[in-house]
């Protein structure tokens, strides 16, 4: 565990649809404040007043341009970073984030075409130096994934996208993973749920 008065750990999960992501970051918050970590779990788009508008604008709008809907995540992330994500780490409250900037590159990137480079941009004027501690990618086939997700029966925009779209969002997120495996794990997200959370609370002590 950090020593005291540290600065409080960035942790996202990252990964396609149904892939297990709200269920891991629930399950891992709750084992991490066992351990007597001091913790936040949150989730994008949204996590702030301002960031939440701005996810109803994403999901409920559309289709945009993909510039612009990376600019839409990166002003909700924005939001998100300055007002819930940045405080609780500097308070030395670890933070659990369900989705962060490796989705924005998955899915508007991989998925509608954005550059590399815009992203980068985006990235470097919304969030400055900030960076995960440690990302754990959810790897599951999407087939099987979206099965999860439509028996959840809330299917978002991204969720109604074909299987050549999820296939490239998945194939982004594992190269994300293999081009910085300093930051970044990928989790087998077919095993069951106390599995994945074990593996995922080892990481996330160890970071
Ligand atoms: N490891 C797992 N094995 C089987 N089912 C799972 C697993 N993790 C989550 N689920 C179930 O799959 C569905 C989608 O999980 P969820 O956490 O909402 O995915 P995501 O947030 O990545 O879209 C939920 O009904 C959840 O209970
Ligand atoms: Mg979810």
């Amino acid at each position: 565990m950090a020593p005291e008065g540290s600065r409080g750990r960035f942790i996202t999960l990252e990964g396609g649809e149904g892939a297990g992501k709200t269920t891991l970051s629930r399950a891992l918050s709750a084992r991490l404040a066992e351990e007597g970590v001091p913790v936040l779990r949150t989730r994008e788009p949204g996590g702030a007043p301002g960031a939440e508008a701005v996810r109803g604008l994403i999901l409920g709008q559309g289709p945009w341009d993909p510039v612009a809907e990376a600019m839409l995540h990166f002003a909700a992330r924005r939001e998100h970073v300055a007002r819930t994500i940045a405080p609780a780490l500097e308070a030395g409250i670890w933070v659990v984030c369900d989705r962060f900037a490796d989705s924005t590159l998955a899915y508007q990137g991989a998925g509608q075409g954005l550059s590399r480079e815009v992203w980068e941009r985006l990235c470097d004027l919304a969030l400055g130096s900030l960076r995960p501690d440690l990302t754990l990618v959810l790897d599951l086939p999407p087939e099987r994934g979206m099965g999860r997700a439509l028996q959840r029966g809330d299917a978002n925009r991204y969720e109604l996208q074909d299987a050549d779209f999820h296939a490239r969002v998945r194939a982004a997120f594992l190269a994300i993973a293999a081009a910085e495996p300093d930051r970044c794990a990928v989790l087998d997200a077919s095993r069951p749920p106390l599995e994945v959370l074990d593996a995922a609370l080892d990481l996330a002590l160890a970071a």
